[in-house]
């Protein structure tokens, strides 16, 4: 039931884009680099491998940005809250160093492509900052901003903090930026497709294969190609190479209009429950935008309840008016809070993954796909060894905000589900129809979907969100809208069709 919640489900950057409508691959192709995924690192690396001289061709299951990138804040930073200071505990100085300067260098690429490629997507220069409100926060704050400022990053210390709320201090970051990610990606997919590169929509992989050429197979078409990158957010096909090492994370945002023009300034708080902060103006209407809530998409929480403590926050603490919109999504998180990019395993030569891009993709992501760029033209790029996808993650380091593993799947989930076909309008729920574990929505309008509760990656039983009104796998995050369609892998298959219950 989700009508005491406020706010139009999905997000402001949806909402305000015009839909894409590139063809559904049909028939076999070649080209130099296949890229399977249209979100920010499969998109930036195929419009710089076009650059730099090769031919792609880009394969989307739905729409280009459908996935994390169109859910995303739209904050392109190199402030990551406190990631320096744990990056140096855990990696060690010059690890955090190079983590800096790739993301600094992401911002500067995200600005020269926005330039370059005329896209119109809100591009603005603001400063980015980590406040604190306690004690403790402070000195966390100021020891990362004295880091960040050792390792030539545009760091301060400041207590001039433009919060409509007291806080003790923050580290600022100048020179930062905030986009309209969604309206961005669009931008790159344009400039991909054309001169024997494509983007194909509604295309999703079914597989692939290594060798010469490596090979993405879609049901419909197959794409060969010298090399593969698997730019699906979490990556597809792993066949579990990367269980353990990543996990997908979810967080709320909630857009309230504002009275007020938008902010040169973007937060994150240190304190808990932490908070995300973004003002912006888009088709004339000020909104501010305030996210949090997150936890590993395989812990079942109480979804409506994250959004009305969003809503508490942005209407009590940032005077926010009316909620206009309301989302979540999920990102992967990496044990070790760097991201993977490179190889699939060292067993694959033509396989290449971007993963764990930790909530930070709009630079992480970018940071990514020019080392993939890097990779595949031959040229050294040394974030490349700092994010080498086939590296184990050390029990030492693996992050405090990443101990919350994912659990195994239940085995087998054999249990029984209940037989209850007394459902209300808005509600859903998992049922036995005739023996077969059916997920069952009765919609407002009063009109029963029946599709089955087994999740099609790895067999584990999806659960109702009644706050997105989606149906959520809870072993590896990916989710499915109620007639079963996928919103977000691993799975790559919609849910089978099911037999409403009598
Ligand atoms: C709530 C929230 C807020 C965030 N805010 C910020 C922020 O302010 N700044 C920041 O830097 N980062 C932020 N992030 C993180 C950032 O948005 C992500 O890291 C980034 O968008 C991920 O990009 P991606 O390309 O990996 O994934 P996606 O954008 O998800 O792209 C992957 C694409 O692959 C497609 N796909 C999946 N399977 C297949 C298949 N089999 N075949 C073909 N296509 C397939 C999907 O449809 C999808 O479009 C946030 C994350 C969350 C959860
Ligand atoms: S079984 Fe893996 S996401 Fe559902």
């Amino acid at each position: 039931m989700t009508e005491h919640l406020a706010g139009r489900p999905g997000s402001l950057w949806v909402a305000s884009s015009a839909p894409t409508g590139y063809a559904a691959l049909r028939e076999g192709i070649d080209v130099d680099v296949a890229v399977i995924g249209g979100g920010i690192a499969g998109l930036t690396a195929a419009l710089a491998l076009k650059r730099a001289g090769q031919t792609v061709a880009v394969l989307e299951a739905a729409r280009v940005g459908a996935g994390v990138t169109g859910n995303t804040t739209g904050k392109v930073t190199s402030l990551h809250r406190l990631a320096y200071t744990e990056l140096a505990a855990h990696h060690g100085y010059a690890a955090a160093r190079l983590y800096g300067q790739a993301n600094e260098a992401a911002i500067e690429h995200v600005a020269g492509t926005v330039a370059d490629e005329g896209i119109d997507c809100g591009f603005r220069r603001v400063s980015n900052y980590t406040y604190a409100e306690s004690d403790p926060a402070l000195a966390l704050v100021r020891e990362e901003a004295a880091l960040a400022g050792r390792l030539g990053l545009p760091a301060s210390f400041t207590t001039e903090v433009p919060l409509p709320f007291d806080v003790r201090g923050a580290v600022r970051f100048d020179n930062q930026a905030q986009i309209h990610a969604l309206r961005y990606v669009q931008g790159l997919a344009r400039a991909v497709d054309g001169d024997g590169s494509f983007v194909f929509e509604e295309s999703p992989a079914t597989g692939f294969r290594d060798g010469s050429p490596a090979v993405v197979d879609t049901g419909r078409g197959s794409v060969r190609a010298k090399e593969i990158i698997v730019a699906t957010n979490m990556p597809f096909g792993d066949n579990g190479i990367f269980a353990g090492r990543c996990y997908p994370h979810r967080s709320y945002i909630v857009a309230a209009r504002s009275g007020l023009p938008p902010q040169d300034a973007t937060f994150v708080s240190v304190d808990e429950p932490m908070r995300s902060i973004l003002t912006v103006n888009v088709e004339g209407v000020s909104y501010v935008l305030a996210g949090g809530e997150g936890h590993p998409a395989s812990e079942q929480v109480d979804s409506a309840e994250r959004y009305r403590r969003l809503d508490a926050f942005a209407r009590d603490r940032l005077g926010a008016g009316e909620i206009a919109f309301r989302w979540s999504t999920q990102d992967a998180m990496p044990a070790d809070g760097l991201p993977f990019v490179g190889r699939l395993s060292p067993d694959f030569r033509h396989v290449h993954v971007v993963t764990g891009l930790r909530k930070w993709g709009l630079t992480n992501g970018t940071a990514a796909a020019l080392i993939l760029r890097d990779t595949l033209c031959g040229t050294h790029n040394p974030g490349a060894a700092l994010f080498d996808s086939t590296r184990a993650v050390r029990e030492e380091d693996t992050m405090p905000a990443a101990t919350e593993e994912a659990p195994a799947p239940p085995a087998g989930q054999a249990g029984s589900v209940p037989v209850r076909p007394d459902l209300v309008p808005g509600e859903g729920r998992v049922m036995d129809v005739g023996g077969v574990k059916t997920a069952v929505y009765l919609s407002p309008a009063g009109e029963v979907s029946a599709v089955s509760a087994v999740c099609t990656h790895l067999g584990c039983t999806v659960e109702f969100n009644p706050a997105d009104v989606t149906w959520d796998c809870p072993c590896h995050g990916s989710r499915f809208s109620t007639d079963g369609t996928v919103i977000q892998g691993p799975a790559t298959r919609n849910l089978d069709p099911g037999q409403a219950p009598a």
